[in-house]
């Protein structure tokens, strides 16, 4: 039996659907999972770029870290789940398990239910993006900076404490401060671009900087004129040069920033840590908390603690995401250089 996929035919190769033998029946511990969307993520086009995460054997790869679509088949000793239940799912990128393709493979511990009110293509949005945000806040280091290793409910820890979210209209950024305010911090200040404000502060975020009015060389003082109190945590989902200097800068001695890609920050200080967040669920070291997370996450949907970023459905299938893998790129090159 075959199916289609979108395939990266090589390394720093091109996407072209073809069809593949297709998995009929799921694993012991996994589901198979009818696809039925699939999301973008920037990692997929730095991934054909730059030739990194996938092994060399694996090309002709299949992409695609986040799926949502409806259980097609149960393993031996998976319970909870039945054909038929509509999913979401954090994919590995291991060709069979992941989400550019009409049928994956998916570990049973790493597929939630989707709520009622939430669509496929909502769903699908949410685990990198959720994940990012949550490993780094909350897990504890090396994977993240420690705020809520149990991810259950806190209350009052936070309270009085002041976060700061660098990039907080990015897909990350929109789930970190959902995750701030869930764990009860006071003040949120968030950086981004003005017509975000309105929306974002339904999120959570309490006092915003507009990023085209204020640049990072006097993000220091605009954040003084907001408090004056301790900075709890500082997160920086853009991770240009001048965003992990100027978030940097806003840490006391002792405190911590989760930064979204590699390290570049010059003449660092003691007593402050950066954490580099990974938002997947399948390295070893993630799996556990990686479990917990997808254990609490429908429930926190289903009471919209956290909602989902705002989606675009894309047409054309699967060929629709090679068109927008572009869009995407092209969109943050030009927003980059504003
Ligand atoms: N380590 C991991 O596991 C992991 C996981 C996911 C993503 N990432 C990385 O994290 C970064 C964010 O990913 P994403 O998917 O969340 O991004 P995204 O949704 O594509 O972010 C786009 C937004 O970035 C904002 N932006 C661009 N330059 C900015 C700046 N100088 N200051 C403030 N905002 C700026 C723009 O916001 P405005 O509209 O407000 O201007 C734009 O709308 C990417 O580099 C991605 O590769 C890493």
């Amino acid at each position: 039996m075959s199916q289609k996929a979108l395939l990266l035919d090589s390394k720093f190769g091109s996407f072209k659907v073809a069809a593949i033998p297709r998995p009929t029946s799921a694993l012991a511990g996994e589901l198979l999972i009818k696809v039925h969307a699939s999301a973008l993520n920037p990692l997929e086009w730095k991934i054909q770029d730059s030739g990194m995460f996938i092994p060399d054997e694996s090309y002709p790869a299949v992409l695609g870290l986040d799926v949502a679509g409806e259980v097609e088949d149960v393993g031996e000793g998976v319970i909870g789940f039945t054909k038929g239940d509509r999913v979401f799912y954090n994919s590995g990128l291991r060709n069979e398990y992941a989400g550019n393709q009409q049928y994956c493979r998916a570990p049973a511990e790493f597929v939630a239910k989707i709520p009622e009110k939430l669509s496929y293509s909502q769903a699908s949005t949410i685990p990198t993006g959720f994940l990012t945000a949550a490993y780094g806040l909350c897990a504890d280091a090396p994977l993240g900076v420690g705020l809520n290793p149990a991810f259950d409910d806190v209350i009052d820890k936070f309270q009085g404490k002041t976060a700061i979210v660098i990039g907080g209209s990015t897909s990350v950024g929109q789930y970190v401060i959902q995750i701030l305010r869930y764990l009860g911090f006071s003040t949120i200040i968030v950086y981004a671009s003005g017509s975000h404000f309105s929306y974002l502060k339904t999120l959570g975020a309490t006092d915003l900087i507009d990023r085209k009015a204020v640049p990072f060389s006097h993000f220091d003082t605009a954040i003084k004129k907001i408090t004056s109190s301790p900075i709890g945590v500082v997160y920086d989902t853009i991770g240009s040069v001048d965003s992990q200097a100027a978030g940097y800068k806003m840490i006391p001695n002792g405190g911590k920033m989760v930064i979204t890609v590699e390290d570049e920050v010059k003449d660092k200080a003691e007593g402050k840590e950066l954490v580099l967040v990974f938002g997947n669920v399948h390295p070893e070291d993630h799996r556990e908390f990686g479990g917990k997370l997808f254990s609490k996450l429908p429930k926190l949907l289903e009471d919209e603690i956290i909602v989902p970023n705002k989606v675009e459905d894309l047409p054309g299938g699967l060929d629709g995401i090679v068109e927008g893998l572009r869009n995407s790129e092209d969109l943050r090159a030009m927003k980059s250089a504003e």
